[in-house]
């Protein structure tokens, strides 16, 4: 499908904003040493901050936490930027690579590439290690890469890179964080913030031409790869390393309307955008609600 002018127009501004600020991640991965006496992340993001469970705990116990928490977040991220970039490879094989869009696709998986041994560099600073995803997220991460098409992966896409993109603005100017996370965290903030501008008009360029059904649809499916997202955040793996009583964990989080509320900030700027889009139907905003994204 031919790109409309206006958006290649973009493609080509988002290529030459590449080309201008871009970081050599390597600098970033190569690690100097292991930095165990900070918080992982803003301990605000937590979704155990402030429940009965955190108030028992001691500051070196709330440390250790955050910082398996964000190793946790950490693997996420590196999930999500694989699978993006397994999808729109596989969708954009044996099409023109002289198309600014296609031409910025390549820029944006070799970012994500970057990323994804930044963050790897970042959890290994912090002394931790990479927890395995629940079933779940590996079932669906499956179906996501064979059978998401355009806007449902675009849009999934850029749930994921919202929601991480609130969360590390507030982290890479904390100075209670380890400063492999505030690094990596301000590099991210940067370079996403091409990738989704990119995605937002992919979505456009595509939904110009669906039906209602097909968008309502995707609609559908772009809030169940959030919602998926969102839950897949919360790990017990992580909760019972740590030692601690994962229902007791778990019944805190439920119940922690600051929890709540930190997502509903993540995902303000999604939201917004998914409505100006008319993808916030009835059925896709109950499933926000469901995972607090709304
Ligand atoms: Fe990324
Ligand atoms: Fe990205």
């Amino acid at each position: 499908m031919p790109e409309p002018e206006d958006s290649a127009t973009l493609y080509g501004q988002l290529l030459e904003s590449a080309r201008r600020l871009s970081f050599d991640l390597r600098d970033c991965e190569a690690g100097t040493g292991t930095d165990t006496d900070r918080h992982g992340m803003t301990p605000e993001w937590s979704p155990l901050y402030g429940t009965p469970m955190w108030i028992r705990m001691s500051e070196p116990e709330r440390r250790r936490l955050t910082r398996r928490e964000v190793s946790h977040f950490l693997g996420v991220a590196i999930w999500l930027e694989v699978a993006l970039q397994i999808v729109l490879l596989r969708r954009n094989h044996s099409v023109d690579p002289t198309r600014a869009d296609v031409k910025f696709l390549f820029n944006e998986c070799a970012d994500e590439n970057m990323h994804s041994l930044m963050f790897v560099g970042a959890i290994e600073q912090l002394g931790e290690r990479y927890s395995p995803l629940d079933r779940v997220m590996l079932l669906m991460g499956w179906v996501f890469r064979t059978f998401a098409w355009n806007e449902v992966a675009y849009g999934i896409v850029l749930a994921g890179e919202e929601v991480f993109d609130v969360m590390q603005r507030d982290w890479s100017i904390d100075e209670r964080v380890a400063p492999a996370v505030r690094r990596s965290s301000y590099v991210h903030v940067v370079e996403e913030s091409r990738h989704m501008s990119f995605a937002r008009q992919k979505m456009r360029d595509h939904l110009r031409e669906v039906s209602r059904v097909r968008r309502y649809v995707s609609a559908v499916l772009i809030a169940v790869g959030a919602h998926i997202i969102a839950k897949g955040l919360v790990n017990k793996a992580i909760y019972r390393d740590l030692g601690l009583d994962w229902r007791a964990a778990k019944l805190d989080i439920d119940r922690n309307e600051h929890h709540r509320m930190m997502f509903r900030r993540a995902t303000a700027p999604l939201v917004e955008f998914l409505d100006r889009e008319g993808l916030l139907n009835g059925v896709a905003r109950t499933i926000y609600r469901k995972s607090n994204l709304l």
